[in-house]
């Protein structure tokens, strides 16, 4: 089973929520697996360029330009998200590790949505709809928040980005493990939220581990 995690969290793993729910959700996810192939990409360390019109050019026009072929310097614009589609595509469950920041995703995992679900890259797109290049069967997402979230909260612009980005490249089997009230200056129940968020985390390796066997 091949696992590509991107974890967009830069702080130390004893101090984020996020990244506690990904070290659970591995070793579970490993230990039920042993021939599991994970790639690790730390967005702080290998941040993505934001999209720029070269790149634009080179992942969006051949949908909207009949013939047009990326040019050389197009290509070498939308390098980061070519590299980066190419492991996307050999994997089979794609993990998302992600701190809430102003109610949606930080910015740099943005910008590698921005790069990887493009045309081209993880998708083809035309007329008649989309189709996957990728063999990913499912999407896990790690999420960690300061405030307490009720399931369809208005106020998460977090997960209807993720998640609908991800349904339009072709992905829409999703498990997410959330640990919400982590503002412990507010909630005085926060180490029993991250507890409960850390189970879920377990769960959803077990369940994936459950449907993937062999993959
Ligand atoms: C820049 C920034 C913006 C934040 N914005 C929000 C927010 O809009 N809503 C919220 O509930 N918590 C917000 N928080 C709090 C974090 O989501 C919270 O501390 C969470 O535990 C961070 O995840 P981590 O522990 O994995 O790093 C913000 C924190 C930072 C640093």
């Amino acid at each position: 089973m091949n696992v590509l995690h991107i974890c967009a969290d830069p702080k130390p793993t004893e101090e984020s929520a996020s990244k506690q729910l990904a070290v659970t959700f591995f070793r579970t996810l490993a230990e039920k697996n042993p021939d599991i192939n994970i790639t690790n990409v730390d967005l702080y360390e290998n941040p993505p360029p934001f999209l720029d019109y070269q790149a634009i050019r080179g992942f969006w026009f051949p949908v909207f330009i009949e013939g047009h072929q990326p040019t050389d310097d197009e290509q070498l614009a939308g390098a980061y998200g070519i590299e980066q589609g190419e492991v996307f595509n050999e994997s089979d469950v794609v993990v998302l590790t992600i701190p809430m920041w102003n109610y949606s995703a930080p910015a740099i995992l943005k910008a590698w949505m921005d790069q990887v679900l493009s045309p081209s890259v993880t998708y083809e797109m035309d007329k008649n709809g989309t189709r996957p290049l990728h063999k990913v069967k499912k999407l896990i997402l790690l999420v960690s928040s300061g405030d307490v979230f009720a399931e369809g909260d208005a106020r998460d612009a977090l997960t209807p980005m993720v998640l609908n980005a991800f349904a339009d490249a072709g992905i829409e089997s999703v498990s997410i493990a959330w640990a919400d009230g982590q503002y412990t200056f507010k909630y005085n129940d926060a180490e029993k939220r991250l507890a409960l968020a850390v189970e879920a985390a377990e769960e959803a390796a077990e369940e994936v581990s459950d449907e993937l066997s062999g993959a």
